[in-house]
């Protein structure tokens, strides 16, 4: 008796979390690839090549050193592959390889999201809380942050915040819900999905207000002390300024996989760049360069989707031709007999 109400009132609060996730005056806008290389400048900074393939967007000043306050994204760059020209900003993610039957690999592309356009790369939501009350203060220049743990192999703590989504059909439908409810995982889907994958990667929203970074680019910043990490719920005393909540939505092609006759026996095929075949080691990392108070202002406006009063807009064409080149040339695309940098799949 008390467990089905427990499992009942869970059911409910899942299904009110998805409507208010559905409602709420978001940003959410495309940011097309600019490179797919092995450079880290948050957890290798300086280091040529890092040890596994990540794809990046954003700024085209991204670079193996970008130290914070001083190499700023916004002067350094000559334009960015997000939709707002103002974002000079660096996402970036893991990628994820297929591992065929004959033991080739071949990168699964990402797509653009439903009502976007441009080419591959993420869809970036900048959440404000859902209150509409409670002031949101942008991320001050320098500032960066880390989600999730590359060596991860099994379900841990943050991990929460990153999930898969096997999407039935390509239209998404049933569309929406909150990233990591109903049928997500942590892991990769283990069965074939028509309409791609969805990984969402969900960032803290509470800052300690000093640090634009920490050792661990993870401890400056901490998830509500209470409630889900879709809610308002209150910042501990550690953090108590609110920031926008960042999230990443990265839609992985995986149509052309989607054939018995290259699934390898052993099942699922997919392998992140870190050569984690688990999906637990995804990870998203985020360096701020937004110019001057762009940022704040399109928060104070409540602006929503991918257009907005307080922001310069470009056309996807203009955004797909910022493009930047490997800093080490390495080949990462096509059937490789290896994952970039030899990671092997455990
Ligand atoms: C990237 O860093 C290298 C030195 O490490 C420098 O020569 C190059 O100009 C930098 N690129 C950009 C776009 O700032
Ligand atoms: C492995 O299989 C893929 C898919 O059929 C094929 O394109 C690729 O050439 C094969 N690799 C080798 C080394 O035979």
């Amino acid at each position: 008796m008390k467990s089905s109400l427990l499992s009942l009132a869970a059911a409910l609060c899942a299904r009110h979390a998805a409507a208010q996730f559905a409602q709420a005056a978001m940003m959410r806008f495309q940011c097309s690839q600019l490179v797919i290389e092995r450079l880290d400048p948050l957890v290798n900074p300086g280091m040529v090549q890092s040890t596994h393939v990540h794809q990046i967007v954003g700024g085209n000043s991204f670079n193996a050193t970008m130290a914070p306050v001083e190499y700023d994204p916004a002067e350094q760059s000559t334009c960015t592959t997000c939709s707002f020209s103002e974002d000079f900003s660096n996402y970036w993610t893991a990628n994820i390889y297929f591992r065929a039957k004959n033991g080739s690999y071949k990168r699964v592309p990402q797509m653009v999201n439903l009502g976007l356009r441009g080419q591959g790369g993420v869809t970036v939501y900048y959440i404000p809380p859902y209150d509409g009350k409670t002031k949101v203060t942008a991320f001050k220049p320098g500032f960066r942050m880390l989600v999730g743990d590359a060596a991860l192999r099994t379900q841990r703590g943050m991990q929460r915040q990153i999930c898969h989504r096997c999407e039935e059909n390509i239209q998404q439908t049933p569309f929406g819900g909150a990233p990591c409810t109903g049928k997500d995982t942590g892991a990769f889907p283990t069965t074939m999905c028509h309409g791609g994958i969805r990984t969402t990667i969900t960032f803290p929203t509470c800052w300690d207000g000093k640090n634009v970074d920490s050792p661990d680019h993870k401890s400056h910043v901490a998830y509500p002390s209470s409630g889900t990490f879709e809610s308002t719920g209150p910042c501990p005393d550690s953090h108590p300024v609110r920031l926008p909540q960042l999230m990443y939505e990265v839609m992985w092609d995986t149509r052309e996989f989607n054939d018995p006759a290259i699934w390898p026996e052993s099942g699922q095929p997919l392998v992140y760049s870190m050569g984690d075949a688990t999906g637990f080691g995804q990870h998203g990392d985020y360096i701020f360069g937004w110019k001057g108070d762009s940022l704040q202002r399109a928060l104070d406006a409540r602006c929503t989707g991918d257009r907005c009063s307080a922001l310069t807009t470009q056309t996807p064409e203009e955004a797909t031709a910022c493009l930047k080149s490997q800093t080490m040339e390495e080949e990462t695309e096509g059937w490789l007999d290896a994952i970039p940098g030899g990671m092997h799949p455990m």
